[in-house]
């Protein structure tokens, strides 16, 4: 009888149970309804078309909606604009307002909508008060504006804030250091403003905070060293002033540490003892104002690997203590002031990748040490005091070295033949602002893996080596201030045997070539985006195929001898933003197809001896007299008008180059 009645109310219990849960699948809460109804009322495009098949009332089986079993009530919103399944990956957009609505659903503990590009509006500013259970907000990634809301301090379960990359404005609110629980605020990329509150030092469960890229002001909190278990503190690109506090030194997890680019002043204080910062791997501090020395217990904070001192008015010498740092991979020094010689310790550096120490002052000579750093890729030394006289053989000996950069070096004489036969081939090679004398010579054309050469500001004496053509994987290449003769047809062959030129950047400007500007175009380098020819004796007509360059931004064929027609080809090459064509001998009207060229921001024709009407319109006359000036009889907007049977207008004397 016992069991019978018992096994009845089994019975019983899970037919209602069973109801019950059905029903909450079936028929969610009015106000979870109505809140998501509004959110998907709000969105008027969704490429990923998740919210279309939100129909019905059983919101709980909505894509993207999960709710708690027991009690039927929406928990999460889940439609991050990445999707990312076993058999694909798609970025989907959505356009539209987020409802304030959303925030009916008041039991939510996870809200992402991350990525989605286009959900524009404000973060509700309830948000606080309304959804107390919330842990994740993701909302990165979208056109948000507006504040982030006061009330999110009440927020006391939210463990993960991300609101990065939109376009939210005003303050950081200091109701912000109640989130005893976050530990990772991602706010990076916004308009944010204004100072970093003072309460934010009691997010101490934080481990992860990057407020970067915003335009907050005034000083980092002093007591922001109280935040024991950060790992990661990236204030960089904002505005801040003020000294960096000396409390950072207690932040013994933090292993990134990025205040680079800011005001920033004072010299850096730490580590004043060993152990201080000893997780810190990759630290940034360029850009500021710093002062002072650096520190000579640099060496001390040896798991770094990643540090950058980069432009700031650090003096003195540089702290042997370095040579301790035996992770270090990467070491950007340049722009200071610092002045004696490299630290002979900084050869025990063995993992080092990279070595910038450029426009620094200092002296020669190099210790012979560095010549056991096997794994130093890229060196640069230019603009320093070395004084170096001529190229040290045992650098060019390196074995991984392929990024010479010793811009006024010293170095005096011909261009080193060891250079031909470096261990690493070279990649780029910068010996500009030196006093190096002779010929451009032929075993150029087999550093096959060439991308960069600069030569320039030097005394080279010579034709280019016809060898050049082989530089297939030439980019960049600037011989500027030389004393180079002959033709530069070569320049325009270079790759020519391969299919995608990869040159972007010839300056071959400030020399004596005569002849070649005909060639410009004909090749397969139709990727040149910067060709200044200027201050040569080139001469000729310039030929159509420099139409050809359609990726070509700046112009320069200025203080030349070049003759003929304006080329009319330029007209179709519609990047150009610069044209300088002053002090030659052109001759004829200006082309009207020029009136094409919409991204013009310079023009220069001046000292020529163009003739006729300006062709009138945007961007011709929008530019200065000054452009136009000294032909021989150009008239109309921004000059004079054009007199009817007018003869000779303005005519200003032909300066010399
Ligand atoms: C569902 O809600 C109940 C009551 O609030 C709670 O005790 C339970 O932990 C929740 N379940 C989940 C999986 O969150
Ligand atoms: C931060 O903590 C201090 C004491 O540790 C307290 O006086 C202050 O009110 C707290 N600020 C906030 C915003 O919680
Ligand atoms: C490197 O560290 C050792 C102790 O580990 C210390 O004795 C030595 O002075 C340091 N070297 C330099 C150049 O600071
Ligand atoms: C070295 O640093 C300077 C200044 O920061 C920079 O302009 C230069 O490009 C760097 N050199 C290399 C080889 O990256
Ligand atoms: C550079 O070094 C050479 C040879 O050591 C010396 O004659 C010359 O005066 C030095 N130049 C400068 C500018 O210090
Ligand atoms: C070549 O070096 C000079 C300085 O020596 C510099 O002004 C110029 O910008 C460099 N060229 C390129 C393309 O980087
Ligand atoms: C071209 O080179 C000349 C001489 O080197 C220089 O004065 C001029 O500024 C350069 N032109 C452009 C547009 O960079
Ligand atoms: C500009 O390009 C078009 C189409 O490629 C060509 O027909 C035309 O001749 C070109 N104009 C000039 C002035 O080269």
């Amino acid at each position: 009888m016992a069991s019978w009645l018992l096994w009845l109310i089994v019975v019983f219990t899970i037919i209602t149970v069973g109801k019950g849960m059905q029903n909450a699948r079936q028929v969610c809460h009015p106000n979870d309804l109505k809140g998501l109804t509004s959110f998907k009322a709000g969105i008027h495009v969704d490429t990923s078309s998740r919210l279309a098949k939100w129909v019905g009332h059983g919101c709980c089986s909505w894509e993207g909606i999960t709710c708690n079993e027991t009690t039927g009530r929406v928990t999460g919103i889940r439609l991050p604009g990445f999707i990312s399944t076993n058999d694909f990956v798609f970025q989907s957009q959505m356009r539209g307002l987020l409802s304030p609505s959303i925030t009916l659903v008041s039991c939510l503990e996870v809200i992402d909508l991350g990525g989605l590009i286009g959900l524009a509006g404000r973060i509700p500013p309830s948000i606080g008060l309304r959804l107390p259970n919330l842990r994740k907000l993701y909302l990165y990634g979208n056109k948000l504006i507006g504040p982030v809301p006061d009330s999110i301090g009440k927020l006391t379960k939210l463990e993960e804030l991300h609101l990065y990359e939109n376009r939210l404005s005003g303050s950081l609110p200091s109701t912000m250091g109640n989130l005893k629980n976050l530990n990772q605020l991602l706010l990076y990329s916004n308009e944010l403003a204004g100072t970093i509150p003072d309460a934010f030092t009691n997010l101490t469960n934080i481990v992860q905070m990057d407020l970067h890229s915003n335009i907050l002001t005034g000083h980092i909190p002093e007591r922001i060293g109280e935040m024991q278990v950060l790992e990661k503190l990236d204030l960089s690109k904002n505005l801040l002033t003020g000294k960096i506090p000396l409390s950072l030194a207690n932040l013994n997890s933090i292993s990134e540490l990025y205040l680079d680019t800011n005001h920033l002043e004072g010299e850096i204080p730490f580590p004043s003892s060993f152990g201080q910062l000893s997780s810190l791997g990759f630290l940034r501090l360029d850009d500021n104002h710093l002062t002072g020395r650096m520190p000579a217990s640099f060496g001390n904070m040896v798991s770094l690997q990643r540090v950058s001192l980069a432009n700031n008015r650090f003096e003195g010498v540089i702290p042997s203590s370095l040579g301790n740092l035996s992770a270090l991979k990467e070491l950007y020094l340049s722009g200071n002031l610092l002045s004696g010689q490299i630290p002979e310790s900084v050869g025990q550096l063995s993992q080092l990748i990279m070595f910038n120490v450029s426009h620094n002052q200092i002296q020669g000579p190099l210790p012979h040490e560095l010549s056991s750093l096997e794994n130093l890729q890229t060196l640069d030394l230019s603009f320093n005091h070395l004084n170096l006289t001529s190229f040290p053989q045992w650098l060019a000996e390196l074995p991984s070295l392929s990024r010479i950069y010793c811009a006024r070096c010293g170095i005096q004489g011909e261009i080193p033949d060891f250079l031909q036969a470096t261990p690493s081939p070279i990649q780029e090679l910068d010996l500009s602002s030196n006093h190096l004398t002779g010929s451009l010579p032929a075993w150029l054309g087999r550093l096959t893996q060439l991308y960069k050469l600069n030569f320039s500001r030097n005394s080279l004496v010579s034709r280019i080596p016809v060898s050049v053509r082989n530089l297939q994987y030439l980019g960049v290449l600037d011989l500027h201030s030389n004393k180079l003769t002959g033709p530069i047809n070569n320049v325009f062959q270079i790759g020519n045997a391969f299919p995608d030129g990869s040159l972007t950047y010839i300056d071959l400007s400030d020399n004596y070539f005569s002849t070649g500007i005909v060639q410009a175009g004909v090749g397969s380098q139709t990727g040149i985006r910067y060709l200044n020819l200027s201050h040569n004796f080139l001469e000729g007509r310039v030929a159509t195929t420099i139409g050809r360059l359609k990726s070509l931004q700046t112009l320069d064929l200025s203080c030349n001898k070049l003759g003929f027609n304006l080329p009319e080809a330029l007209a179709n090459v519609s990047s150009l933003e610069k044209l300088k064509l002053q002090k030659n001998h052109f001759t004829g009207r200006i082309p009207v197809g020029f009136l094409k060229l919409k991204r013009l921001k310079e023009l220069d024709l001046s000292d020529n001896l163009l003739a006729g009407e300006i062709p009138a319109g945007k961007p011709l006359t929008d530019f200065p007299r000054s452009s136009y000036s000294g032909n021989k009889g150009l008239c109309g907007k921004p000059l004079s008008p054009c007199k009817v049977k007018g003869l000779l207008l303005v005519e200003e004397p032909l300066k010399p180059c």
